[in-house]
């Protein structure tokens, strides 16, 4: 997918978001850190109001915002996506927190160039409201888990994954801080060793 001749063999990245961007915060950081020797290329967002886009705009980030129209599927939505995804040289496709659902054709078209990451110990706890459905079922522990996407919703092999204790007082809010801080550590990881691994 490496629509452009990249010389300087740079590791270009999309990151693709919906909201706060914390996961996205955690990229820039470490790639300032020199820690993380990739490029963010593109951040695109699916909500205009993303915290996530004034992050980029901070970190003087290329960013847009893509809005599905109203009745538009998630097979044009993701035609859209991938026009301007082919505007820029990329390497890889980060879901960071990126709450729509890619069509078959998409994934298949930029199958092991994306990766997704997911606030649960996968293949536990696909979906939404993993925090409180964890806890709900007395789970010992949660965790994420960053893996490849492929058509199938939260169900690529999995390239890192860390747990968590649950312990007795928490909520599915505590929850959430705890993982998203895991999350943070593993997206970062699973960025470089796929960037190494094309070294
Ligand atoms: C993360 O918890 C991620 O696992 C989930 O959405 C959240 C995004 O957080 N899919 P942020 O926008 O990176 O702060």
């Amino acid at each position: 997918m490496r629509q452009r001749l990249n010389i300087l063999a740079t590791f270009n990245i999309a990151v693709l978001v919906s909201g706060g961007g914390s996961n996205l915060q955690a990229i820039i950081e470490q790639i300032k850190n020199q820690q993380l020797n990739v490029k963010i290329a593109v951040v695109i967002s699916d909500q205009a109001t993303a915290y996530a886009l004034s992050r980029a705009q901070s970190a003087h980030i290329s960013h847009h915002v893509l809005l599905a129209k109203p009745g538009e599927s998630r097979e044009q939505y993701s035609i859209k996506l991938a026009a301007l995804l082919a505007t820029y040289p990329l390497d890889l496709i980060v879901l960071a927190g990126f709450m729509r659902i890619l069509s078959a054709d998409f994934t298949q078209r930029y199958a092991n160039k994306i990766i997704n990451l997911h606030p649960s110990l996968l293949p536990a706890y696909k979906g939404l409201n993993t925090h409180a459905r964890a806890i709900k079922n007395q789970e010992r522990y949660h965790g994420a888990s960053v893996h490849f996407v492929t058509a199938s919703l939260d169900a690529g092999p999995v390239i890192i994954q860390e747990k968590v204790l649950i312990t007795k007082t928490d909520t599915p809010q505590s929850l959430k801080t705890k993982v998203n801080a895991i999350e943070q550590r593993i997206l970062s990881k699973a960025i470089k060793s796929l960037s190494e691994a094309r070294q």
